[in-house]
């Protein structure tokens, strides 16, 4: 998969010499490209929230990922796992990524049994799963509001909203109210694996922020902040600068009150509440 994504980078690169007279893009390559992440990506959990795959897949993952990932899952050498689906990953891409591996990386691929993967992406989205209790305060109406004025730009939920941000139409069920409230007041402090900030400034002196979504040793791809995938050659960058801080802006108390906090929760509960039962 990684290197799928290299070599559709060097063929989309914006081969920007230091002129900037030539730009070269192959627009199909990516639409096939994201095509086919797609369809992996809609792969169905076929044991999805049954009781016995979810404890086979406990006992699985304990012999098998928890040396990286930790008993709990919250992550020691490989990252915490308990945030993945909140974070936008599908069950087919969690499968896939467990089936390939990531490559350039110590998270090793597996040739065990569909079945024994699909238990484990099942006990992976069980430990994800709060009560809703949590949610139960504040004003949903209120918080469609707030998160139109605020998020929408950004962030999807359901069929409508921005792409830079994962999806929030599931959210709160596998985040704690804990967790959200960080994630909203101080988004810096934890960020998703794959939404890596990065700053570049071009040979012309352009400054630009994105997710980076791949890089190798002469050219980076990037999502930038108008949710366009894309390429660079090294070569005709000045600077490559990783950031600690989240493309999220901070949402403190002067921003959004207690009172529009909840509401707006309330709301992002209010949409899978009813699909998914209390
Ligand atoms: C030897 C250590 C190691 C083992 C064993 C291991 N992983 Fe990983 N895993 C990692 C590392 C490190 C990463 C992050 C790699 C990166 O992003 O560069 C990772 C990433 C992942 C991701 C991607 C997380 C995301 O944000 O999408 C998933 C899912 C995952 N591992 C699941 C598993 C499962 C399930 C097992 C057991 C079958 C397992 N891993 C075994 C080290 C390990
Ligand atoms: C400028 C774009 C932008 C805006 C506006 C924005 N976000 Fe985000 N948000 C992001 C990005 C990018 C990430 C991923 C990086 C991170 O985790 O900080 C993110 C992450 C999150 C996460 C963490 C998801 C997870 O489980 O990892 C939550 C929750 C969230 N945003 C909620 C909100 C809410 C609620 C609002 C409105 C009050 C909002 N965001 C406004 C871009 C944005």
């Amino acid at each position: 998969m990684r290197a799928q994504i290299v070599s559709a980078v060097l063929l989309t690169l914006r081969c920007r010499s230091a002129s900037g007279a030539r730009s070269l893009r192959l627009a199909a390559t990516v639409l096939m490209l994201s095509a086919s992440a797609a369809a992996q990506d809609n792969l169905a959990n076929p044991h999805e929230g049954n009781p016995g795959a979810i404890s086979a897949g406990r006992a699985l993952f304990e012999t098998r990922c928890a040396e990286c990932h930790g008993a709990d899952a919250k992550g020691i050498s490989g990252p915490d796992l308990t945030v993945i689906f909140a974070a936008g990953r599908s069950d087919g891409r969690v499968f896939q990524t467990v089936r390939a591996g990531i490559p350039g990386s110590i998270m090793p691929s597996s040739t065990a049994p569909d079945d024994e993967l699909w238990a484990i992406v099942s006990y992976l989205k069980s430990l994800g799963t709060v009560s809703l209790v949590e949610y139960a305060t504040g004003n949903a109406d209120q918080g469609r509001d707030v998160y139109l004025a605020n998020c929408a730009r950004c962030h999807r939920v359901g069929s409508d909203g921005g792409r830079l941000g994962p999806d929030l139409s599931r959210v709160t069920r596998s985040r704690s109210r804990a967790g959200m409230t960080s994630a909203i007041r101080d988004p810096s402090a934890a960020m998703g694996v794959g939404y890596r900030t990065v700053a570049l400034v071009t040979a012309d002196g352009e400054r630009i922020r994105g997710l980076k979504k791949a890089e190798d040793a002469f050219s980076i791809q990037i999502v930038d902040t108008s949710e366009r995938l894309q390429g660079y050659l090294k070569t005709g960058l000045r600077q490559v600068q990783d950031q600690a801080e989240s493309l999220m802006p901070p949402f403190g108390p002067d921003v959004l009150s207690e009172a529009e906090l909840d509401d707006l929760l309330r709301f992002l509960t209010s949409v899978h509440e009813e699909s998914d039962g209390p």
